[in-house]
């Protein structure tokens, strides 16, 4: 089917991902509109979705030894806008050893917005709306000789990338940095399938509702006519991959129209929209891919109770 000419960049990914034969699947960025933004930070408190408070403790505990890995003047860099709990515990310990200025990279005006109302008292917070590669160029040109340059990538944003395009990704980052500049990146591990799954289809539904918002955001902006209550939440985790899988599978067979998407769909009873996947690592998966795109594994920290690593990468 020859593409047709399509307004913006999410009528167009809805095409491409709705509008072919065999698996549909639609990106997952998109699952946060404000309303999908919302529901991630109620996910982010349930008890069975433990990978936030997680990475916040070892982030509270570690903080110290981590900027002493890193001597000299720091800069500090964040792909996506930090907020409260995570960040605030790495420039609060920085502040105690310089002026900080804070540089959190977002496509989104409102997060950037909320995270500088909640660092601000802080750091000097400078906002960067725009892509994370293309922010990050825009940070590196701005520091001064001297000074090294911290990049968080927190909370397991990397397991939305496939493998490869994940050691593309972090090759990309390694290439806008300088010799001993750092990346604190946060991982999500393997750990039993039972806990995996109640934390991707917790039972109150909260995740469920994040994930056919996606639904409802094609309805809102793209005037599609997808009625939610036909499809429901699945999850399901892929051992060999190592990774869990979000479905929208519909329960009976119908028609469904996206008039400025160019589609008119159908589906069978139980065909599913794959709309996510969320990589998990085992602890010693982690220092090949950082050698891979550039990097040094130079310290790693897990949490007691919930699997998480954090991993601190100096660029060699
Ligand atoms: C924000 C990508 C880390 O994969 O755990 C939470 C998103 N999806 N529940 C994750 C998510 C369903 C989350 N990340």
């Amino acid at each position: 089917m020859i593409a047709p000419a399509l307004d913006s960049e999410f009528a167009r990914d809805v095409w491409a991902g709705l509008g072919r034969d065999g698996q549909k699947t639609l990106p997952c960025r998109y699952l946060y509109d404000s309303v999908g933004s919302a529901l991630f930070e109620a996910i982010t408190n349930l008890p069975e979705y433990g990978l936030t408070r997680a990475d916040a403790r070892i982030l509270h505990k570690h903080a110290g030894t981590l900027l002493d890995r890193l001597p000299g003047p720091l800069l500090v860099a964040e792909l996506g806008s930090g907020t409260g709990a995570k960040t605030s515990a790495i420039l609060q310990r920085l502040r105690l050893r310089q002026a900080v200025t804070y540089y959190p990279i977002d496509v989104s005006g409102a997060a950037l917005a909320s995270c500088a109302q909640c660092l601000g008292p802080l750091a000097e917070v400078v906002p960067v709306e725009s892509s994370y590669l293309e922010g990050l160029r825009v940070v590196a040109a701005r520091r001064a000789p001297g000074e090294t340059l911290l990049v968080l990538f927190l909370g397991s944003t990397i397991g939305n990338f496939e493998p490869a395009a994940a050691l593309d990704f972090l090759g990309s980052v390694r290439l806008c940095l300088m010799n001993g500049d750092a990346v604190l990146l946060g991982t999500d591990l393997v750990k039993p399938v039972e806990q995996l799954l109640a934390a991707y289809d917790d039972p109150a539904g909260v995740t469920a509702a994040f994930n056919l918002n996606l639904l409802g955001r094609v309805n809102r902006e793209l005037g599609g006519d997808f009625n939610l209550r036909r499809f429901t939440h699945l999850a399901r985790y892929r051992q060999h991959e190592q990774r869990i899988e979000m479905y929208l599978r519909s329960r009976v067979p119908q028609c469904v129209r996206i008039p400025a998407a160019g589609l008119t769909l159908g589906f069978a009873a139980g065909e599913t929209i794959w709309t996510e996947s969320s990589y998990k690592f085992r602890p010693d998966q982690i220092s090949g891919k950082a050698a891979a795109a550039g990097f040094r594994l130079v310290d790693q920290w897990i949490d007691a109770e919930w699997p998480f690593a954090e991993n601190l990468l100096v660029a060699i």
